[in-house]
């Protein structure tokens, strides 16, 4: 197709300011739109943000603008102690607010200098301050605590978290990570700046998302320094401790930090790592510009890590990615997820497919690039089944045990192909790069896109993505 050759065309640059002066808001899709603010009914609740499919994951009335976070891991004990500053505002009068923080008991709190009372409630922790804090008010928590870390079990997305392993601990996870290494508001709608400081033995790695800024060492001991300028959501926040291979290099001026498990055996995974600036270019033509001022990969080998993760600015890889070969389709779908999912974030979790099925589409995109199967081919085999699973999950609603489902991933996908069809490729180009740009570092819903992708196509596209997203069964084409 012609595809690469309008791609690099100036073309792409004029119609990006087309679509950002395009007609007036659409008005509201369905009954349901998904834009609507979720009804006002449901009360304050201190212990969660009012995710439907999630209702106690983050924590109501303050949002968080940065965790400065210092850790010390000994991979001998397994013991994790840390001292969390958490910067928030809050949203409403509060006499206490909550963080999540799962098995690891606080120490010490303070609110602004003063000594807070805190008390845990499962997996919440209370803090109160002396005096209540006023709606608008800015102030600082410092949460000292420690313990043994261990993962959230869960039965449907199995564990997530902070990992004990042979030489160190690996610590992320989707949907929820965050609790089991420092306190947070563990909700992708309250995404903060970071600063990480891990403290380990002299001789291992302490690697996490961001910009390295500094190590040094102190009577055997070695601190490693991260910084996350852009909003991070939380699950997206990793850690890596242990025997690593570490590669620092630079591509257009930002660092690129390649880490591999010593245990790993082969080049197979450097050599999929060492194509990510690359891969990020090709995305780039695609998506706009690449949203964070760092890149990198991480691989991992421990058996409970068997999927990837977006893990901002630094995917993690689980060795078995590269065991058959320098893979680089999944390179490609956790860098897409960069801007659609990292940069661009999920207001609720029933929204997925904002995620997965954008990276499902990078995937089918770099493999077009590298010659493996067209982006037609994909989809055309996919519809051609009516029996496919993906018919009977609406991606837009695909219930909580269905959040990583085919459906999501591939019928997202395909969403995408087939508003390509409609729009044309000018206009779905202008639809994908202005989401990018417009929700950069912030959060968005379904409802946001369709809008956009109205706006752009300058006609209502209800039935479509009523049909593609929202009813069960095969659409039209
Ligand atoms: N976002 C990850 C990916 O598609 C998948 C995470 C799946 N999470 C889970 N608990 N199974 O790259
Ligand atoms: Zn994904």
């Amino acid at each position: 197709m012609a595809m690469r050759s309008w791609l690099a065309g100036a073309t792409v640059v004029a119609l990006l300011g087309a679509g950002a002066c395009g007609s007036p808001a659409t008005k509201p899709l369905f009954k349901t739109d998904p834009r609507l603010p979720a009804p006002e009914t449901a009360a304050f609740d201190p212990a969660g943000v009012g995710d439907p499919y999630f209702p106690t994951a983050g924590n109501g009335g303050y949002d968080v603008s940065s965790y400065d976070l210092k850790l010390r891991y000994d991979p001998a004990t397994g013991r994790l102690d840390g001292t969390a500053a958490i910067t928030a505002t809050t949203a409403r009068d509060l006499t206490d607010f909550h963080l999540d923080l799962h098995a690891l008991p606080a120490t010490k709190a303070d609110v602004d200098g003063t000594a807070a009372a805190t008390r845990h409630d499962g997996d919440e922790l209370v803090v109160t301050p002396v005096a209540p804090l006023t709606a608008g008010q800015t102030f600082v928590a410092t949460i000292a605590y420690g313990g043994t870390p261990s993962p959230i079990e869960d039965r449907r997305f199995g564990s997530g978290g902070f990992f004990r392993t042979r030489d160190g601990a690996i610590a992320m996870g989707e949907p929820a990570s965050a609790s089991t290494w420092f306190p947070v508001n563990d909700h992708p709608r309250d995404k903060a700046h970071y600063t990480i400081e891990v403290t380990v033995p002299d001789g291992l790695a302490a690697i996490s998302n961001g910009v390295p800024s500094g190590q040094s060492s102190q009577g055997g001991w070695t601190s490693w320094r991260w910084e996350v300028t852009a909003p991070m959501a939380p699950y997206l926040a990793m850690l890596a401790i242990g025997k690593y291979r570490v590669v620092t290099s630079e591509h257009d001026g930002k660092p690129v930090v390649s880490v591999v498990a010593d245990t790993v055996r082969g080049d197979d995974a450097q050599t999929a790592l060492a194509r990510t600036p690359e891969i990020t270019d090709f995305l780039a033509q695609w998506f706009g510009p690449y949203p964070f001022d760092a890149y990198g990969g991480v691989v991992v080998d421990d058996e409970r890590v068997d999927e990837a993760l977006e893990t901002q600015t630094r995917p993690v890889y689980p060795a078995s990615t590269f065991r058959r070969g320098p893979d680089t389709v999944t390179v490609a779908h956790e860098l897409a997820h960069q801007w659609f999912g990292d940069s661009v974030s999920l207001t609720r979790w029933r929204d997925i497919w904002l995620n997965e099925g954008f990276a499902t589409y990078a995937e089918w995109l770099w493999q077009e690039h590298e010659g493996t199967s067209t982006v037609r081919e994909r989809f055309d085999r996919l519809y051609r089944n009516p029996d496919n699973r993906i018919w009977s999950v609406p991606p837009g609603d695909p219930g909580r045990g269905g959040l990583f489902s085919d459906s999501v991933y591939q019928r997202g996908a395909m969403t995408l192909q087939a508003l390509r069809d409609q729009v044309g490729d000018d206009a779905f180009l202008t639809i994908l790069r202005t989401w990018a740009t417009t929700h950069r570092d912030g959060n968005a819903t379904t409802g946001d896109f369709t809008a956009l992708a109205e706006k752009v196509a300058g006609r209502s596209l209800a039935g479509f993505f009523d049909a593609w997203l929202f009813q069960t069964g095969r659409p039209q084409l």
